[in-house]
């Protein structure tokens, strides 16, 4: 299948298709000299099917995890780009995660001012969320995602055979993500969750959850007002996964930091949802560590009041001004 995105900025599409990795004639060329970018996280079995698939192909391996998102393993993307004389016509490919996707995407936005970029993203959460949406970023002095650019891949290949080594703990942290865009905007994936198992419904899963990304992105491109639904769960979120020293996976903070926005009957509904995805409904760190976590992030952006994304019921959402007193409430609700 494939799904079209149009942005101001041009568009591209994205193929949805098991076995598209042996597959990749029908979609890219062969010729284009590609610099493939991959972590050591990813199974090389896929790596290998897309160098010997590209005639004039380099492989640069970095080290998997979110450090990897620096200004150092920029360079030295950037570095192997100059060494091995890769010009305009040349092209990077993503191969892994959200930290790959994120991190090549911007090599490939500013090496001679914007190279042909490719995402084939490996992990369910970079399959429904991050290869979509034009946002590339590493990030700098502590702050997450603080330097990066909007650049648009040319192609998003998606092969949901490869989620088969994903472990599952990453399965459900990418499920979070879907849960959210459900629980706002699409009130059938929601039922997925309720009625059932998604991993049996996984194709199912990313389909609807590219339809609600797209439909976000190609009314706000650039994150000016709809595409912060998308935050749902992310304020509380990221104060939590901050104060909890990198102990939950970014999913499960934000699995955690959705049940304040909720109201107290969906919240009802949510419980078996997480019981059975293995979610914890609390976070165990330091309530204050999160609570300053969280204004220490909203102060990097600007301050003041913040706005949230709160839901009533599935499907729906309201943005709603929320100032320091009551989202310190909120985060209290998330800590135990
Ligand atoms: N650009 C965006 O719009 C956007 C949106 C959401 C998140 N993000 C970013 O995404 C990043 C998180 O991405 P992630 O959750 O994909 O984490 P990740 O990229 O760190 O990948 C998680 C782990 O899975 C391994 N892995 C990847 N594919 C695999 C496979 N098929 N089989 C076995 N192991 C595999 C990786 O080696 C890594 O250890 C964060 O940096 C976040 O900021 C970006």
């Amino acid at each position: 299948m494939i799904i079209p995105v149009k942005t101001a900025s041009g568009g591209y599409d994205i193929v949805l298709q098991r076995h598209a990795l042996d597959r990749l004639g029908d979609f890219i060329k062969s010729e284009t000299k590609t610099l493939l970018v991959t972590d050591d996280g990813v199974p090389g079995e896929y790596a290998a099917k897309v160098s010997a698939f590209c005639r004039d192909c380099e492989i640069c391996v970095i080290p998997q995890g979110e450090r990897s998102k620096s200004i150092e393993t920029l360079t030295f993307i950037l570095q192997k780009l100059v060494d091995g004389s890769f010009n305009r016509k040349s092209r990077v490919i993503a191969l892994g995660g959200g930290v790959v996707g994120d991190l090549a995407g911007f090599a490939a936005s500013v090496y001679m001012r914007g190279i042909e970029f490719i995402n084939i993203p490996t992990t369910l959460l970079a399959q429904i969320d991050s290869s979509v949406g034009g946002k590339t970023a590493i990030d700098f002095s502590g702050i997450k995602n603080v330097v990066g650019s909007f650049y648009q891949p040319s192609k998003v290949i998606i092969d949901s055979e490869v989620l088969k080594t994903l472990p599952r703990r990453q399965i459900a942290n990418g499920l979070a993500e879907a849960l959210k865009m459900g629980l706002t905007c699409d009130k059938e994936l929601f039922e997925i969750f309720e009625k059932g198992d998604p991993t049996k419904r996984i194709d199912e899963v990313i389909k609807r959850c590219l339809n609600v990304k797209i439909s976000i992105v190609e009314k706000d491109e650039k994150e000016s007002g709809l595409r912060r639904v998308l935050n749902f769960g992310h304020t509380v979120g990221h104060g939590i996964e901050s104060a909890a020293g990198g102990e939950l996976l970014h999913g499960e903070c934000v699995a955690i930091g959705m049940l304040p926005m909720c109201s107290s009957e969906l919240r009802l509904r949510l419980k078996p949802i997480y019981k059975k995805m293995g979610w914890a409904e609390f976070a165990r760190c330091d309530k204050e560590k999160a609570i300053n976590c969280c204004f220490k992030d909203k102060k990097s952006y600007g301050g003041g009041n913040t706005v949230t994304v709160r839901c009533d019921r599935p499907g729906s959402f309201e943005f709603r001004d929320t100032d320091r007193d009551e989202l310190a409430e909120l985060i209290a609700m998330a800590v135990k």
